[in-house]
């Protein structure tokens, strides 16, 4: 359980849970009422609590000192949401309310510490659902109220972006990295200095949200990107050529929504049940068009940036045949290749304690009264 004064602090802003799923302002104005002064002198490096809320997954984690990871917690809400198919934005906020408290006590009862022993907290700030962000934003402010600890908000992006040194603490600098996930398909230069250039991005979907799209016209469950993936092994990617999108010679851009357009046209053109008969084909033909592109395009910009070493993060990069191309891809061509760990790859904690360690240990800070950024543009722009 967590401290009596977060519980204080937590409870007494939003004992009526309605109040968290209700209009933000109003969440934000009492809250903001007990803004207070943090501590001002420098962060002296210690165990840290990482806080991921912002989409269906209430994840806490718990790094060590030297930015080992001592525990990842990760509650998902699928079963709350898979009959509708899709997040529900309220549905979800409340199931954070409902598992926050113990995913934390969790994470630090797994790292074998004690509350008082964290030496400060980094949540996810945005983007994200507003409702959601809410959630862990206000239960990190409430412990760092408790504890007198400093906490920093945390961009999501920068997060999958620091899980690639999560496993590998040595992957080089400069690099490129992919990031594919549910919302971003970004291509980014990082450069000795840490700093991220934006290379590429897509004009409209995003690859994960291809794979949501896909799976739903198929009829598999949410979220569709899994489901897929799983299918897709017992299928032969070469029954269907479906187009692959590169745009205009050297882009590093991407667009998915025509691979998504012709899925609908091809399975609309087709009988039911042959549909069903042959959905692992589709499933692997369909997977085969988008993993293709995005391994083209990351060896494409690994080129023409220079850079020796690639990193892919984000919950796309859980994809098994995506994993397959790059690793095969990065051994002929003799590339330093980072690809997290499933556990990092789809949304968790350590990722955001990870790069919250950075801002901490670079002297960033967040005063208590941040607030959710759910549109939060720049992965870089420390909310401090
Ligand atoms: O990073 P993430 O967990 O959340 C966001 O930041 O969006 O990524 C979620 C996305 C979803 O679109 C999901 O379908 C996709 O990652 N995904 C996958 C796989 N696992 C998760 N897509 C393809 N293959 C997978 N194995
Ligand atoms: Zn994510």
């Amino acid at each position: 359980m967590a401290p009596t004064a977060t519980r204080a602090v937590l409870f007494g802003i939003s004992q009526n849970n309605a109040c968290f799923v209700g209009p933000i302002s109003l969440i934000s104005k009492d809250f903001m009422t007990t803004t207070v002064e943090q501590p001002t002198s420098a962060w002296i490096p210690g165990p840290i609590l990482g806080i991921e809320t912002s989409c269906d997954e209430t994840a806490a984690s718990v790094l060590a000192e030297d930015g080992a990871v001592l525990s990842n917690i990760i509650t998902s809400q699928h079963a709350v949401h898979q009959r509708f198919g899709g997040v529900v934005p309220e549905l979800a906020s409340r199931a954070h309310i409902e598992s926050i408290e113990n995913v934390s006590a969790e994470a630090l009862h797994q790292a074998g510490l004690a509350w008082t022993n964290l030496t400060g907290i980094a949540v996810t700030q945005g983007p994200g659902l507003a409702g959601a962000l809410l959630v862990g934003v206000n239960y990190a402010k409430a412990l760092a109220y408790a504890l007198n600890i400093p906490m920093v908000g945390v961009s999501h992006l920068e997060g999958h972006i620091a899980s690639a040194w999560l496993q590998d603490p040595a992957f080089p600098l400069p690099c490129v990295v992919l990031v594919v996930s549910g919302g971003h398909t970004h291509l980014y230069y990082k450069e000795p200095s840490g700093h991220c250039r934006l290379l590429g991005s897509t004009r409209d979907d995003a690859a994960g949200e291809a794979f949501d799209k896909g799976a739903q016209l198929l009829g598999l469950e949410y979220p569709g990107g899994p489901a897929i993936d799983r299918l897709a092994r017992q299928g032969n990617p070469d029954t269907i050529t479906f187009p692959r999108s590169y745009l205009k010679k050297g882009s590093l851009d991407f667009s998915f929504s025509g691979v998504k357009t012709a899925l609908l046209y091809t399975l609309q053109a087709i009988p039911e049940q042959f549909r069903t008969a042959r959905a692992a084909d589709f499933a692997a033909s369909y997977q085969e068009a988008i993993v293709a592109v995005l391994v083209d395009k990351a060896f494409a910009a690994v080129r023409s940036s220079g850079a020796h070493a690639l990193a892919v993060v984000g919950g796309v990069s859980a994809n098994s045949r995506l994993r397959a191309l790059l690793q095969q891809r990065a051994a002929s061509e003799d590339l330093r290749l980072s690809l997290p760990p499933l556990a990092y790859c789809t949304d968790n904690a350590a990722m955001i304690a990870a790069a919250g360690r950075q801002a901490l240990c670079a002297g960033l800070r967040a005063p208590l009264d941040i607030d959710a950024q759910a549109t939060l543009a720049s992965p870089f722009a420390q909310a401090i």
